[in-house]
């Protein structure tokens, strides 16, 4: 979410970043988005870039299976960010209808285009329970975002966030793609991940606390 939703929290008046671009006029999810629980953050930018990329290095558990996300995956989708979020540091939806919300933003291409062919999926018996979406994100001139990563709680630390990352980032290669932003509360345990992965902290104004309702 809020990768995605506070890295344009940080975009606005004062912040030296273009505002996002509201695709949606009428937008049924910005009025769905207004019970969201309030939440501040501090927020750190992080930066991969690479030249050569391999293929990810862990083995996924056995019965997992990996596939690209699609628009038909907008249910699917809302049910993995109402699962992965709640509890969490940046845990903003009241109940699961903010998460459909999200979901919906994605497909509406409200962060910017959804890079198809390294958003992922990863299903057990053909329920998803972990996915990676990436933008294009049209509020930061088009730059690479790992707009939301996410796993059902019940498959956590079992290596599948990193796994599909690092797939996101080999296909990502493959379209010519060299660097991947993503924007992280402090605080939050993903850090960790984030820095294995090879991320590393984009020096810069510190971000203000920033409400979670920023959309
Ligand atoms: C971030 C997230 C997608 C990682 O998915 P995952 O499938 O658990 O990822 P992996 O198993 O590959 O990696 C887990 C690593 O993340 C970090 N981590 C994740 N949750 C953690 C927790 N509760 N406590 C400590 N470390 C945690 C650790 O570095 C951990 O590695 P370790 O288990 O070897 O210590 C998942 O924790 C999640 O859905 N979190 C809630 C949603 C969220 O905050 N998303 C990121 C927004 S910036």
């Amino acid at each position: 979410m809020v990768l995605a939703r506070l890295w344009h929290a940080k975009s606005g008046p004062g912040s030296g970043i273009t505002p996002a671009v509201d695709r949606d006029g009428q937008g049924s999810w910005r009025r769905d988005l207004s019970n969201l629980h309030p939440v501040a953050r501090d927020a750190l930018h992080m930066r991969k870039a690479w030249v050569g990329v391999e293929s990810p290095g862990g083995a996924l558990p056995a019965p997992v299976r990996v596939r690209l996300l699609s628009r038909a995956d907008e249910a699917v989708l809302g049910r993995i960010m109402w699962l992965a979020f709640q509890d969490s540091v940046d845990d903003e939806y009241r109940v699961p209808a903010d998460a459909d919300a999200d979901a919906a933003g994605v497909f509406g291409d409200r962060w910017g285009p959804v890079v198809s062919q390294a958003s992922l999926a990863a299903e057990l018996d053909s329920v998803v329970i972990s996915a990676v979406v990436i933008v294009l994100d049209d509020a930061h001139q088009g730059i690479p975002l790992l707009a939301f990563a996410m796993t059902d709680p019940a498959w956590q630390r079992q290596g599948i966030g990193r796994w599909l990352i690092e797939e996101s980032i080999r296909r990502l290669d493959a379209i010519g793609v060299k660097e991947l932003h993503l924007v992280v509360t402090r605080g939050n345990p993903a850090f960790a991940l984030y820095q294995r992965l090879g991320f590393e902290v984009v020096p810069g104004k510190s971000a203000p606390e920033v409400p979670g309702r920023s959309v």
